[in-house]
């Protein structure tokens, strides 16, 4: 099994089995509030099965369990672009709401930051975050992400129609 050692936590392949740990971090809406709407809210038992299932059947490791002391605490991973955009990928992470501030997001995204840009042939690694998100902005700049723009009015969430911050990573040479 892939995994990757980001210092505070342990990052895995995701795992039949890891079912009931996903919905007890992930079923709340202070985790899904400013993720996109494929994050299910709530968070159901054959939600973390579909995603468990999906991750499986990929034939690619780009999505990670993050384990703190043996238990899944959250996710990070990275969805590659196609054709033209084959360069750039996506980074994504969340936390179950007890594990955050403790630095675990940062050393996750900068670990797989670096595998990404190690294992596929990317030039830019790109997150779009929602204005409001000051915390997962604070990671992505810890991580070396650079914001290029605010795309203003960008998503709506809640009713509530939000601008997004866009940050990137560029290969260094
Ligand atoms: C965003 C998230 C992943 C951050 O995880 P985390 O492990 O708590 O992050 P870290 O501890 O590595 O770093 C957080 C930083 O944000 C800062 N921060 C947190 N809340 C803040 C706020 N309201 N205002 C300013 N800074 C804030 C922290 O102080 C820390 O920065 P520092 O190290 O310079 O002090 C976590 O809050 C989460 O899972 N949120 C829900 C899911 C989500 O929004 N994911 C990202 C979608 S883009």
């Amino acid at each position: 099994m892939l995994t990757l050692n980001c210092g505070i936590a342990t990052l895995r392949e995701w795992q039949r089995g890891d079912e009931d740990a996903v919905v007890t971090v992930a079923d709340n809406p202070n985790v899904s509030r400013y993720m996109r709407d494929t994050f299910p809210s709530p968070y159901t038992h054959d939600d973390a099965a579909a995603w468990i299932a999906r991750n499986e059947a990929a034939e690619q490791d780009t999505h990670f369990a993050i384990v703190l002391d043996g238990r899944v605490v959250g996710g990070v991973g990275f969805v590659l672009h196609q054709a033209e955009r084959r360069i750039v990928a996506d980074i994504g992470y969340w936390l179950g709401e007890p594990f955050w501030g403790r630095g675990i997001a940062t050393a996750a995204c900068s670990a797989v930051t670096a595998y990404a840009f190690e294992q596929y042939e990317l030039r830019r690694i790109e997150a779009p975050v929602y204005a409001p998100n000051v915390a997962s902005r604070r990671v992505l700049e810890k991580c070396g992400y650079e914001c290029e723009g605010i795309m203003r009015s960008a998503v709506i969430k809640k009713g509530e129609v939000l601008d997004a911050h866009l940050y990137a990573k560029i290969r260094c040479p």
